[in-house]
C-alpha cells in the first residue's frame, strides 16, 4: 500500500468521529484533504447533519465548499467543537510540526480555538523529536525579514527563505515563510518561546500541548495513538 492510501485512511477514520450538530475546523494539507471530503459525503449522504466547518486556509475554504460543506468563521463560532488537521511530524507527547503546506498561521489559530484537535497522519511522520524530519517553517513579516532571520540564526537555526518558483512563497496573510533547520532541538517549549520574542515572527509551526488525539495510518491499519 502506498503512502497516499495511508493518509485516506486516517483522514477517513477521522471524519468517521464528527457528530450532527456541531462546528468543525477544516486542517490543510494532503492528509486533512481526505477527512474534509469525507466529511462532505458524510453531509451529502445525510449520515450526518448539521455540521458547519472554520477552514484553515483559502484552499481548504475551496475545498470545503465543493465537497458542500458549509462554511463559517470565529466570528460567528469563537469555539469549535473539533479540529481534524495533518502534521509534518508528532513527537512520543503528541507535540507536532506543521507548516510545510504553508497555513501554520491560520491552523494555530483554529487548534487553539477548538475542544478537540485531531491530527492524522501517515506513519512516516512519526518522529523521537521535532526538528529530526522537517524544518520548523516560521511564518514572518516581509517588512525588515532579513533582521528577523538573523534573529533566527541566533537560536541556532539554519533559515531559509521558502519560494515557489523564482518568488517567495506568500501565506494566506500575506507573509512569508522562513524554514528553520536545527541540528537539534533539546527543548522545544524553550525553542518555541525565544523564537516569538524575535520581532518580525507572526507565528511558527510548533504546536505544543495543543493536540488531543493522534490517528496515524500504515502497514498495519489505522491507530489511535496512545501518549507516552
Ligand atoms: C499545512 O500548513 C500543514 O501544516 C499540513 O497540515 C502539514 O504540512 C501536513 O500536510 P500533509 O498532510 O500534506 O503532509
Amino acid at each position: 500500500m502506498t503512502i497516499e492510501v495511508f493518509k485516506r485512511q486516517a483522514g477517513d477514520y477521522a471524519a468517521a468521529m464528527v457528530k450532527s450538530d456541531s462546528v468543525i475546523g477544516l486542517g490543510s494539507g494532503s492528509t486533512a484533504r481526505y477527512a474534509t471530503l469525507r466529511i462532505g459525503e458524510r453531509l451529502r449522504s445525510g449520515v450526518i447533519q448539521n455540521v458547519m466547518g472554520v477552514p484553515t486556509s483559502e484552499d481548504t475554504a475551496r475545498l470545503g465548499r465543493e465537497a458542500g460543506i458549509p462554511l463559517t468563521t470565529l466570528e460567528e463560532h469563537p469555539a469549535l467543537d473539533l479540529t481534524i488537521d495533518g502534521a509534518d511530524e508528532v513527537d512520543p507527547q503528541w507535540d507536532v510540526t506543521k507548516g510545510l503546506g504553508g497555513c501554520l498561521l491560520r491552523e494555530k489559530v483554529v487548534a487553539y480555538a477548538t475542544r478537540f484537535e485531531i491530527i492524522v497522519v501517515d506513519e512516516s511522520k512519526l518522529v523521537a523529536h521535532l526538528g529530526q524530519r522537517s524544518p520548523i517553517p516560521v511564518e514572518v513579516l516581509q517588512f525588515g525579514w532579513q533582521n528577523t532571520l538573523r534573529g533566527l540564526e541566533k537560536t541556532g537555526a539554519r533559515p531559509v527563505l521558502r519560494r515557489q518558483g523564482d518568488t517567495p512563497f506568500v501565506t494566506d496573510e500575506g507573509n512569508w515563510i522562513l524554514d528553520c533547520h536545527y541540528a537539534s532541538i533539546p527543548d522545544a517549549g524553550v525553542l518555541g518561546r525565544q523564537i516569538k520574542e524575535i520581532p518580525g515572527v507572526v507565528e511558527h509551526g510548533l504546536f505544543l500541548g495543543m493536540v488531543h488525539q493522534v490517528i496515524v495510518a500504515g502497514a498495519n491499519g489505522v491507530r489511535v495513538l496512545e501518549r507516552k
